[in-house]
């Protein structure tokens, strides 16, 4: 029974930011250093699904703002309708455009230049007061249209009108990408056009950001990735049981609820500080109606709660193979030995070995000590030893 002033203590699911984000503050303060104040070309911010990244783009985005210090462009590539390169560099040089306010009319024209109007991209290609980075972009799209330029051609100039827009006004832009993994999905040489273009940058930053942790580690660890000693790795992972009780303490303080230290330190060590799972726990805590945080409460919100997020755990071990997902049960039943998993999948040790591997890739297990694996979601594994489990 969540009524509407609940909604504004536990928030599960969506981007928390303002008084409703807790924690990171190292975080934050690290890349506004190294990106505003510094001048250094960018991070890829990278961990599992739902552990903050979007609530940590935004928060940062909006503290960029307010100091007013640099021009922050935040663009969330799943958001993208179509879903098509074209309509991706249109919408990065809007979004670049627009974050650097120009005037209203000019805004207008541009959007309706960009849907086809050939009557308006000819005006604003005239107009004394559109910069000179805005008309190279246009000239281009009509370049692709035309046949005479190519889609690399515009990607130099979708990724470049950050930069001379923050030349022009002398400042600094911030180019901020949720999901990016998808860029790649749209066009393969995105990427390697990006790490030329962004290397030229003198008042440009760039955050790339993204789920697929494999992906992201492949775009700047190895010596031929993209964006190889280019962007700084910024892996973001649970919060630390400070943080977590942190937050707990004081929600459950504006609930009315009363607690314990060991109810505090229990719930840290349920939800392993996931952010995520301590609103939804929180949640299922509330719904309960008790006044008094006790084990027994938490107990039954738990229940709760792995029965409310069946089809979320469930869709989790779906994205996997069959052969991965046995294994990953296993695990999860704390099967953690290699060789035993292959006696109780009857399955050849190499097989095991490769689907441990791919499920390391997939930030579902992480190594625990030689031939020896354990999972990384504490609530996903909780829910396969509640399905699975005898
Ligand atoms: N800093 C934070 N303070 C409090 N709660 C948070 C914080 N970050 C994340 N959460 C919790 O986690 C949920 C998911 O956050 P968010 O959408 O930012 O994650 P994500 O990593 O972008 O997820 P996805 O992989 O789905 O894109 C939020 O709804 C909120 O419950
Ligand atoms: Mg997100």
């Amino acid at each position: 029974m969540s009524t509407g002033e609940w909604m504004i203590l536990f928030k599960v699911g969506g981007p928390v930011v303002g008084k409703d984000f807790y924690g990171r503050e190292e975080t934050l303060e690290t890349l506004y250093k190294d990106l505003v104040e510094q001048g250094k070309l960018g991070y890829v911010v990278y961990g599992p699904r739902r552990i903050g990244k979007t609530s940590l783009l935004e928060e940062f985005s909006n503290t960029v703002e307010k100091r007013g210090s640099a021009t922050p462009v935040y663009f969330d590539v799943s958001s993208l309708h179509p879903f098509e390169i074209e309509s991706f560099h249109d919408h990065l040089f809007l979004k670049c455009v627009e974050a650097f306010k120009p005037k209203r009319e000019i805004r207008a024209r541009l959007a309706e230049a960009l849907k086809g109007s050939g009557d308006a991209l000819a005006s604003l290609l005239r107009s004394a007061e559109v910069s000179v980075g805005i008309k190279d972009y246009l000239q281009v799209k009509i370049g692709v249209k035309e046949k005479k330029a190519s889609l690399q051609d515009l990607i130099k100039k979708s990724f470049g009108i950050a930069e001379s827009l923050a030349k022009e006004t002398d400042s600094r832009a911030i180019l901020i990408f949720d999901e990016f993994q998808m860029v790649e999905d749209l066009e393969k040489n995105t990427i390697w056009a990006i790490r030329s273009i962004a290397q030229d940058w003198k008042n440009t930053s760039i955050i790339v950001c993204g789920s697929e942790v494999s992906l992201l580690e492949q775009m700047i660890l190895p010596k031929t990735a993209p964006f190889f000693q280019l962007l700084k790795p910024c892996q973001l992972g649970p919060f630390d049981e400070a943080t977590a009780i942190g937050m707990m303490q004081e929600k459950f303080t504006k609930a009315g609820l009363s607690f314990g230290k060991d109810e505090l330190k229990e719930i840290f060590n349920i939800t392993g500080g996931y952010p995520y799972y301590l609103q939804w726990l929180g949640d299922k805590i509330y719904d309960s109606e008790e006044k008094k945080v006790s084990k027994m409460v938490i107990e039954g919100a738990l229940k709760a709660m792995l029965a409310e997020g069946d089809a979320i755990f469930r869709s989790s071990l779906e994205r996997l193979s069959a052969g991965e997902k046995d294994v990953l049960i296993e695990i999860g039943l704390e099967t953690e030995q290699l060789s035993e998993i292959a006696k109780k999948t009857e399955k050849p040790m190499p097989n095991i070995a490769k689907m441990v591997e791919r499920l390391t890739e997939k930030s579902y297990v992480r190594k625990k000590a030689p031939g020896r694996y354990a999972m990384i979601d504490p609530m996903l594994k909780k829910w396969i030893a509640m399905v699975y489990g005898i």
